[in-house]
């Protein structure tokens, strides 16, 4: 595995790659990698001959009171994982190589980056989308692989994608939970012990409203309300939103169907998780 710190040699590296027809499969993270990452590394092993990774704690995607000084950063136990796992290409920049002071150019989708966690982490997904379009430049990868536990990431990348004409498909790979339903976060790691136990509730909400769909209730409004009823039970969850949206839009639903999106964003502490369900 080539570990890479610059954009000029990372570009070169990644044109090398795929000069004789090479399919290249690109999985950006921000490091502190756990099997959620590792399941998108699998993934685009299993479909491009050169897979990529970037580890970059994306500075723009913070707010100046969110946790960015603190985000976990275990570079050598990632490298470790991805060369493992047989990654070829580990881009490496620092903060001045991407966002050099000076620039002035950010990319923003609009409407969808102010709904779900984009409406209480204002300026989030411009930061998001801004990094991400320059990775895309940077590597042109013919797929890149993002988790479904990011929703609304999702549907603002493929917005981006397909607004900017993009040629790179966007791959999304399920939720890798923990074995007792916890989603996997590099920030779980915050949560106390006691918050680790607390937090299952947010899985207890979400397979309670799917058990409510499979049992044929179509109200959206009446799966939020029990869905917020059992995160109610736990008292020391701090609800941010529980919504039923289009996956695509992130527009509220009246009516569920196959494919519409359960979401849940809550704190525990000052950690504030996410997790979802697609119904089924
Ligand atoms: O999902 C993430 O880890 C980040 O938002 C991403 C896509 C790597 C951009 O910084």
């Amino acid at each position: 595995m080539k570990r890479i710190p610059t954009i000029a040699d990372m570009k070169a590296a990644c044109r090398q790659a795929t000069r004789s027809g090479k399919t290249l499969g690109f999985v950006p993270t921000m490091g502190a990698l756990h099997e959620g990452h590792l399941s998108l590394v699998r993934a685009a092993k299993a479909r491009c001959d050169v897979t990529a990774v970037s580890i970059f704690v994306n500075p723009l995607q913070f707010a100046p009171t969110e946790d960015l000084d603190k985000y976990p950063r275990p570079l050598e136990r990632d490298a470790g994982m991805l060369e493992q796992l047989g990654v070829d290409l580990l881009f490496l920049p620092t903060v001045d190589e991407m966002h050099p002071p000076g620039a002035q150019t950010h990319v923003q989708v609009n409407e969808l980056s102010t709904k779900l966690d984009g409406a209480s982490r204002p300026g989030h997904f411009r930061g998001v989308a801004t990094v991400v379009t320059k990775l895309f430049e940077i590597v042109r990868p013919d797929c890149a692989f993002f988790g479904q536990k990011d929703a609304a990431q999702v549907a603002v990348l493929r917005k981006l994608v397909n607004d900017l004409d993009m040629d790179v498909e966007i791959v999304v790979c399920p939720i890798v939970r923990e074995e007792d339903g916890l989603a996997m976060s590099s920030r779980n790691i915050y949560l106390t012990p006691e918050q680790r136990q607390q937090s299952l509730v947010l899985h207890r909400a979400l397979m309670r409203v799917q058990t409510l769909a499979d049992q044929g209730e179509r109200s959206a409004a009446r799966l939020i309300e029990v869905g917020m009823q059992v995160i109610a039970e736990e008292p020391a969850a701090r609800l941010d939103y529980f919504a039923v949206v289009d996956p695509n839009t992130l527009d509220p639903v009246a009516d569920v169907t196959h494919g519409s999106l359960v979401a849940v964003a809550a704190y525990f502490g000052t950690t504030r998780l996410i997790d979802n369900i697609l119904l089924t």
